[in-house]
Parts: C-alpha cells; structure tokens; sequence
C-alpha cells in the first residue's frame, strides 16, 4: 500500500499531503467510509463542528486502530474546525471541550481551525486566544485558520499576545480557483496551504466534466478527478477531496501515484477564473471596513 508522504508544519509537526474531506459525510455511512478509506492508506481526516459529524468520524479512526494495533495514533491526523457562531474566547473554550469530548476514542485532536474570519476582532482574537490555550494542554497539536485573506492573517499576526501562529490556513483552491496572492503570501509567511473542494465539488459546479479537463485525463489515462487532485498535489497544497462512494476514494488516492508535467500545471493553471463554488469568506471585512464603522 502506497501512504501519502507528509510535510512538516511550521510547529514542527508532519501531516500527511492528502487527507479526506467528510463535509456532508452522513453520520450513518460515516463508519463505513472512514474505516475504508484507512483500508486504502488515507491516514488524514477533515471535519468540523459544523458538519455535525465529528463523533462519527472519531469513533471510526478509534475502532480501526483497535483492529490495525500495527498502526498508532501518531500516523493519523484528525483536523476539526470552530464555526463562526462559537467565536470569542469563552464559546470557543467550551466548543474545544465538546470537540474533545467527540473525539476521546483518538485521546486528541491533531489540527483546530478556526472556519472563517467571519465575527469582529474581539471574537477572532478571543478565539485564537482559546486555541492556543488548548496547545499548551497538550489535547491539541496544531493550530490553524480556514477562509482567511491576507488581511486576516496580518490582523492575527499582530495579536500582541500572540504564542502560536496558525500552522495552516484551508482554502477553496482548484485550476478555477488558484488564488496566486494569497498561496504566495502563505508560503512567504510559512503557513502550509490546504486545498478544499479539490473537485469543485464535483456535481455541484460540474467543472469535474470539463471536456478540456478531459483532454489531461485523456493524456495521461487517468480520470478527471485524478488530474485535479494531482494538480493540488503538484501545487504544493494539501488536497481534502470528499467521497462517500468506495471506488472514488480508491481512485482519488490513487491521484498520489502520478505526476502531472510542468507545461501541463500551468495550462491547468490558465483554467483560472476566480471560479468560487461554495462561500468565499477571505473577502469578509474586517471591521474597520465594515460599512457601521465607517
Ligand atoms: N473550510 C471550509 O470552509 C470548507 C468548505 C468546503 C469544504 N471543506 C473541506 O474540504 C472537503 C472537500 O470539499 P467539498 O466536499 O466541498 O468538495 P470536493 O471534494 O471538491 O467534491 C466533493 C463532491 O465531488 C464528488 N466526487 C468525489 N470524487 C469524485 C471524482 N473522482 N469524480 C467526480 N466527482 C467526485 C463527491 O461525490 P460522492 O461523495 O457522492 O462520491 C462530492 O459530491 C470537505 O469535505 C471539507 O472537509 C472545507
């Protein structure tokens, strides 16, 4: 079995360079799909308070451990996420214990994020206040935002307090959406580059049928969702593809086992239309642009 490599993260610690996304996972396939996608190598999983699916998603990691002991925690990385609604130091305090809770089967969580910029600044500060709280009591590994710009991320930068700097920030990115400022400046700033929706969310934006997507997939004899995922790869993202449907998840981690030429990421990269599919809160105001404040 080919496992995905890992990069290490600014804190010093690996995660593996393709996770599975479990967005609008159902909490009743949950089990089945995340024990097989460990089956097949997948060793990173990406949920989120929001998606209502955490426990569901833990336990599975937890009970397969327990029939794979050749396997240790450590090899698996488990990303949650705290939704806007629980910003601010306290509603976030409680929501890491109740994430924590969800995921006792794996003892802890390797990666938090906040899920997008989307409060004021007290709530944001509050917030990443709480999160580096959580890294001290060891429950927590990593932290990290979702949905920032660059603004964002300055303004947290310039947290007088600030401890831990976000390890990663996950952002909608596909040959649609390649957002060249925004991964230069994390790069710049040693921030790693998650990519979510790597598919374009498949049905919902159709771009995965793209004929002149195709064409690559022709080229080389690979599916389409392959070349997307090899792109993201290629690109030095961490791709988070979402399957429920057994010969996709074989298929999009099998997307590691090729690589795409030089020519053909930049013709992919010319696919660029700022074609977001789902909510684009890296534009979100900060609050000195917000229309009450001026
Ligand atoms: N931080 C954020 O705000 C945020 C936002 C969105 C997503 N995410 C994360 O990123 C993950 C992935 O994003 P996403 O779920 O929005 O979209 P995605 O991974 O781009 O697309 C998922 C959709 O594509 C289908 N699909 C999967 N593999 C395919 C293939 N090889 N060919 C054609 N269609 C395929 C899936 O269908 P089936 O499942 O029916 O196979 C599903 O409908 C999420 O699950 C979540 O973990 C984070």
């Amino acid at each position: 079995m080919v496992l995905a490599s890992t990069v290490k993260l600014n804190s010093g610690n690996s995660i593996p360079v393709l996770g599975l996304g479990v967005y609008q996972t159902p909490t009743d396939v949950a089990d089945s799909v995340v024990q097989k996608a460990l089956d097949i190598g997948y060793r990173h999983f990406d949920s989120a308070a929001a998606y209502k699916n955490e426990q569901e998603v833990a336990d599975a990691i937890g009970a397969w451990l327990k029939k794979n002991p050749n396997v240790k925690r450590k090899d698996i990385f488990y990303t949650t996420k705290v939704f806007d609604t629980e910003h601010g130091y306290e509603a976030t305090k409680k929501l890491i214990a109740t994430s924590l809770e969800k995921a006792k089967a794996i003892d802890y969580i390797d990666l938090f994020l906040v899920h997008s910029p989307q409060s004021n600044y007290e709530k944001r500060h509050g917030t990443w206040l709480a999160l580096q709280e959580a890294v001290e009591s060891g429950k927590v590994k990593n932290i990290g935002v979702s949905n920032y710009g660059i603004k964002h991320i300055k303004e947290l930068l310039a947290y007088p307090d600030l401890n831990i700097k976000p390890a990663v920030n996950q952002i909608e990115l596909h040959p649609w959406l390649g957002r060249a400022d925004l991964v230069k400046y994390l790069k710049d700033e040693g921030i790693a580059v998650e990519a979510y929706s790597p598919l374009a969310r498949g049905p919902r934006s159709k771009r995965v049928d793209d004929p002149a997507l195709g064409e690559f997939a022709k080229k080389y004899g690979k599916t389409n969702g392959q070349i997307l995922i090899a792109w993201s790869l290629a690109k030095g993202f961490i791709p988070l593809p979402k399957t429920v449907t057994e010969s996709r998840l074989i298929s999009n981690f099998e997307s590691l086992n090729f690589k795409l030429s030089d020519e053909d990421i930049k013709k992919l990269d010319a696919f660029d239309v700022y074609g977001v599919t789902g909510w684009d809160p890296t534009v979100y105001p900060l609050d000195n642009e917000k229309e009450e404040n001026k």
